[in-house]
């Protein structure tokens, strides 16, 4: 594919619009996103349609309902993008979509609906890595230019990545087993909590005491900037096999407890990312860190975010909730921001399920249902 090779300085100083279609995982997602020339984004629509209705009762995705339900909504998705946004396929400048990484199914429906779209109305086709999407989204909500450090948070990622440049991306640390949301959504389903766990989670968590019960802090004090998530995990479920029957009290305090633990792990793991960046960059200057992924919208994650930017001396940019979970808008944006760096794909361009945003970094084998978490 070789799209960020193609890149160079941004040449265009007039505004775009741009569709973006978003389909690797559990929602289709549509949006049309205008870009200035002075480098400000505007979202004219975002049309999100979650599929966690189809899942709920398999306690997690299934690859195969997904890309059938993909399929069965992403024409409605996309007419209703541009017909919120009052636009017709005419006065769109170019087409993105996500080409991976994710669930190879989802991703073919995206992929082929807007290589038809733009093949039907003559319009440029721009691949877009879905992680790339997130780590660009916060140039969209706040205006943060590169560089800065971005930690991704979601149900089949968890990395921290230094955003040298559109298209130029350090991963400081990923993930070795599970990913953060992955880990939420287990313990979710291992409290009977039900599907997406996350969210569960952080209710029971607000009654809870987050001191209770003394669960492992994955990987606090090494050197790099990885994580890890399966061993606390199991040590949850040591927990609640200990203290069962479970009274309501103690499910909160469960919750609480492995956010504590959850939050202490990050903000450790981010502060050894912090001095990779700098000495990355041959600079000792804090950045300003930007989160996205599901994760984010975490409400104990998020002021541990903020007290750990303020230990940096870094400006913390958290985009809102809708914009930290799968869009459109950020596919259509990352597309814009690709487009007018020279980007342009053919209509071979190939899905992939995996596509490391760093293809420099040593893959890091993750056992959880995404396959490879690098
Ligand atoms: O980014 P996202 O929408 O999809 C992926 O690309 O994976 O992230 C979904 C993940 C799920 O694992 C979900 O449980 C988690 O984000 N999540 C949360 C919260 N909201 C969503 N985790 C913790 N607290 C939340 N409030
Ligand atoms: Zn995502």
């Amino acid at each position: 594919m070789g799209g960020f090779k193609k890149f160079r300085r941004a040449t265009l100083a007039r505004s775009i619009r741009v569709l973006g279609i978003e389909t690797s995982c559990d929602e289709t997602a549509a949006a049309v996103v205008r870009r200035d020339g002075d480098g400000r984004g505007v979202i004219v629509s975002n049309v999100v349609r979650s599929q966690w209705d189809e899942h709920r009762a398999f306690g997690g995705v299934v690859p195969e309902i997904a890309a059938r339900a993909h399929a069965a909504c992403i024409d409605v998705i996309v007419e209703q993008a541009l017909s919120n946004a009052e636009l017709g396929l005419t006065s769109i400048d170019a087409i993105a979509a996500t080409a991976g990484p994710g669930l190879i199914g989802g991703l073919l429906v995206g992929l082929t609906t807007a290589k038809a779209l733009a093949h039907a109305g003559g319009l440029p086709l721009v691949a877009v890595n879905h992680l790339a999407a997130h780590a660009l989204t916060a140039g969209l909500t706040d205006g943060v230019r590169p560089p800065y450090l971005m930690l991704l948070v979601s149900g089949g990622h968890t990395q921290v990545v230094l955003v040298k440049d559109v298209g130029i991306y350090l991963r400081l640390g990923t993930t070795i087993d599970d990913a953060l949301g992955e880990a939420f959504d287990k313990t979710a389903k291992l409290l009977g909590l039900g599907f997406p766990g996350g969210p569960a989670v952080e209710r029971r968590a607000r009654a809870g005491d987050p001191a209770r019960f003394a669960l492992p802090r994955p990987l606090k004090g090494r050197d790099d900037a990885n994580f890890s998530f399966a061993g606390l995990k199991t040590a949850v479920r040591r927990q609640v096999q200990l203290s069962a029957p479970l009274s309501d009290q103690d499910i909160a305090d469960v919750c609480a407890s492995f956010e504590a633990a959850v939050c202490e792990s990050v903000a450790d793991r981010l502060v050894r990312a912090d001095r990779l960046a700098r000495d990355a960059m041959g600079r000792d200057q804090a950045m300003p860190l930007v989160a996205a992924g599901g994760v984010a919208a975490n409400q104990r994650l998020r002021r541990t975010l903020e007290v750990t930017a303020d230990r940096l001396g870094a400006r913390l940019y958290v985009p809102p909730p809708a914009l930290c979970t799968d869009n459109g808008a950020m596919i259509a944006w990352a597309g814009a921001e690709q487009f007018i760096r020279g980007q342009r794909d053919t209509l071979d361009v190939a899905a992939r399920a995996r596509w490391p945003l760093d293809e420099t970094a040593a893959p890091v084998l993750g056992g959880g249902k995404q396959g490879a978490k690098a």
